[in-house]
């Protein structure tokens, strides 16, 4: 496993426990040869190479970093032009080096190893020797996940400036694979994750963001599937993009029936000078395979996400439950209504409060203040200090609310610094939200905001953030920039924001940091290598939650995934749905609630105890578990997923029915990821009757799901294996079994 080199042939295999991807040199071009389950390595291999060679034409040949101008005339991975205004390289192989473990990608968010027996490395060299271009592509295989880490490096070792107008992080024909279907995320603000899926037809297919983050429309994530590919079955080929700026993602179908897909930084609005002697870093690309479908996709992704892209004392600890204030009071509060709130939560068994947005300046609603980053003594009389303390105090931690990125045009801070904002001399600055976009290519404006939230975190006990950004970049243009840089400006910014996440997140590791773009327009694998948890949607109806959350599972482990119940009716929707079901779809993500705990009755005062309380048993299988997804809310009025132990000793199902239906049918629902050799001691929610049923059983004939006939219903199964049977548990298990039988 790892890399093998045949050198005679110029192969290169990269292995892992199920897979293999091959590359191939062909007249010196980096050529693809095959990717998918794993290949033996054999003494003669290099009869894997079914193409076209290169001398019948670049348009044919499958490759894995591909140019334009010399005869392929699909999509290339990178363009570059020299100062003589041409655009023609020609890249060739000059050689590999083998790395163990993976390198570290300087200033860019990347999934690590923590020990360099987990992953070898791989980079290829070529360079186009006419210009002096060097692109160095690294590839990085780990022994135990069906994973490629994908980046490249483009240098200049030239005398003259190159400037790249298009620097993908990865790019891979795939002969033969024109028939596939391409799988994505859309959506929008309040509507993120929905699930699209299509057949690829010759032509493209391309998803991208040219919004200077992510975007709640597409997320950098895009699956290649079979056909017949289904949540259990068939072949997956994911790609995730660790970025969360402006991207391109797309797979074109070639006039051949062979599918090249791409993925890196938007080329649209992008350029970077290279001088000589610089250097251009893609972000790194994240290719897994699957050939079980897409339920083993998404969790080689959970896996890989939660346990080697997120960092800190928090990735595998268990998140605390939380309070926020938001939809409780909006911006209408002062410290005795916050610590009411607080107060109740405590009598709960909540853990943490946050205090959202309108603490700070003079931010009675979002027209003004951002920026300003002091507390507001009309509001918090006796300061941040003082509340934070107040709810110490009542035995909860403190959270708190900030939008780094953001300045209103009404705020001290833009009066005194009017060009620290992305803006083009003599164009409108177009405001969202009322407000503007910090300039955050700038380092004095990123030292600002570090000491601003510094000064905080050192003076009040914060345990949490909320890094909040909530409008799109625009007029992206800094003030500090020459011209030949200019349109390096939307990526400069993302690698100032990394530049500073990585200060904050380094000089306080105590902070559990949640990122949040107006709910999920920033939910990607770059924020999450600084921050282990996201918003995931402003929309917190648990109807259409069930959606967002399951899309967004597609890529993203639960752990990650934050989930709050609110008040009804709801505040996107005006649905009124039971707080049963609330508490059911938020458990099932990292679990909070976000209403005024002050206006419930005691009724439901008993019933979010006892949902806190279910939540702290649960929350570890839940955060760390498999997840395994059961039943679709894409694909009808059902879902259900189930969260399994490594060990697959333990597991928890839950079932939703969204409207209840007239003389239904019995519905069932199948497990996944048991062991088919154990026995498991189900616990109904509903009926709270424990019964013994085999894992084989419950994965062929599946669980009966009994509905009432009532609208917005939800259950849970609680799965704990029965233990071996010993001289000492036998006769409590045969009397176990009788009883459950008679
Ligand atoms: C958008 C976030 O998604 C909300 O949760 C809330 O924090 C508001 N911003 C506050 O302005």
């Amino acid at each position: 496993m790892g890399v093998t080199v045949q050198e005679q042939t110029g192969l290169f295999h990269l292995q892992s426990s199920d897979m293999s991807y091959l590359i191939q040199i062909v007249d010196g071009y980096p050529v693809h040869v095959y990717w998918g389950g794993k290949l033996k390595q054999r003494e003669k291999m290099s009869d894997l190479l079914i193409h076209t060679p290169a001398g019948a034409g670049l348009d044919r040949l499958p490759q894995e970093y591909p140019q334009y101008g010399s005869g392929d005339f699909r999509n290339p991975a990178y363009q570059a032009e020299l100062e003589d205004g041409t655009r023609i390289t020609e890249l060739k192989y000059d050689g590999y080096r083998i790395l163990k473990g993976k390198p570290h990608l300087i200033g860019l968010p990347a999934v690590y190893t923590e020990d360099e027996s987990e992953a070898d490395s791989l980079e290829l060299i070529l360079k186009d020797t006419y210009s002096g271009l060097k692109v160095v592509l690294l590839y990085t295989i780990f022994a135990d996940r069906n994973v490629i880490v994908r980046s490249t490096q483009l240098s200049n070792e030239g005398d003259k400036k190159l400037r790249l107008r298009r620097a993908l992080s990865a790019s891979v024909d795939l002969t033969g694979k024109g028939d596939m279907e391409i799988m994505y995320l859309s959506g929008a603000w309040a509507r993120e994750g929905t699930i699209r899926r299509r057949p690829l037809v010759q032509g493209e297919t391309r998803i991208d963001s040219k919004r200077g983050m992510s975007s709640h429309q597409f997320n950098p994530f895009a699956a290649l599937v079979s056909k017949e590919t289904t949540e259990d079955h068939g072949e997956a080929f994911g790609f995730s993009l660790v970025y969360s700026g402006s991207f391109e993602a797309g797979a074109e179908v070639d006039s051949f029936g062979s599918t090249r897909f791409s993925i890196g930084v938007n080329s649209f609005d992008f350029a970077w000078q290279l001088n000589p002697g610089d250097s251009f870093q893609t972000p790194e690309a994240v290719m897994v395979y699957s050939g079980h479908g897409l339920g083993e996709m998404s969790r080689t992704y959970h896996r890989l996400y939660r346990t080697r892209l997120c960092r800190g004392k928090y990735w595998d600890e268990e998140r605390p439950i939380l309070v926020n204030n938001w939809e409780a009071t909006y911006f209408n509060f002062d410290a005795d209504k916050l610590v009411s709130i607080a107060e109740e939560g405590a009598k709960l068994g909540i853990e943490l409060f946050v205090l959202d947005d309108g603490w700070f300046g003079k931010r009675d609603s979002d027209n003004s203040s951002l920026g300003d980053w002091y507390e507001d003594r009309r509001k918090l009389p006796g300061g941040l200090a003082d509340v934070a303390e107040r709810v110490n105090r009542l035995g909860l931690k403190f959270g708190l609310w900030f939008e780094p990125e953001m300045i209103s045009p009404d705020s001290e801070l833009y009066r005194k610094h009017p060009d620290w904002c992305l803006h083009v001399p003599g164009r409108r600055r177009t405001e969202a939200r009322w407000q503007l976009v910090l300039d955050y290519t700038r380092q004095e404006v990123r030292d600002y905001i570090y000491d601003s939230l510094s000064a905080i975190f050192t003076s009040v006990p914060v345990s949490y953030v909320k890094w909040d950004m909530n409008r799109c970049l625009t007029e992206i243009g800094s003030a500090a920039l020459q011209p030949e840089h200019q349109a390096e400006t939307a990526h400069r910014y993302v690698l100032g924001l990394y530049e500073l996440l990585e200060r904050i997140t380094a000089d306080f590791p105590h902070i559990l940091f949640e990122s949040c773009s107006s709910g999920g327009g920033r939910f990607d694998p770059g924020m999450l290598y600084y921050m282990p948890q996201t918003w995931t949607s402003d929309n917190t109806d648990a109807v259409e939650r069930l959606k967002i959350q399951y899309g967004t599972s597609l890529v993203y482990p639960v752990s990650a995934i934050g989930a709050h119940v609110s008040a009804v009716p709801n505040h996107q929707v005006g649905r009124i749905t039971p707080l049963e079901f609330r508490g059911d779809v938020a458990m099932s993500g990292n679990f909070g609630y976000e209403l005024d705990l002050t206006n419930f009755t005691d009724e439901e005062k008993e019933t979010v105890k006892r949902q806190v309380a279910t939540y702290k048993q649960i929350r570890g299988l839940v955060q760390q578990g498999d997840l395994y997804r059961l039943k679709s809310p894409f694909e009808g009025n059902e879902s259900a997923w189930m969260f399994v132990s490594e060990d697959k000793e333990e597991a928890l199902v839950y079932a939703f029915q969204v409207m209840a239906v007239p003389n239904a049918p019995l519905r069932t629902v199948r497990l996944g990821g048991l062991d088919p050799e154990l026995e498991y001691e189900v616990e109904s929610s509903i009926s709270g009757e424990k019964s013994i049923y085999g894992g084989d059983r419950l994965m062929q004939l599946g669980l009966p799901l009994k509905y009432e006939q009532k609208d917005y219903q939800s259950m849970w199964f609680r799965l704990k294996a029965v233990k071996p049977l010993t001289r000492f548990n036998i006769k409590s298990y045969a009397r176990l079994r009788n009883h459950r039988r008679s």
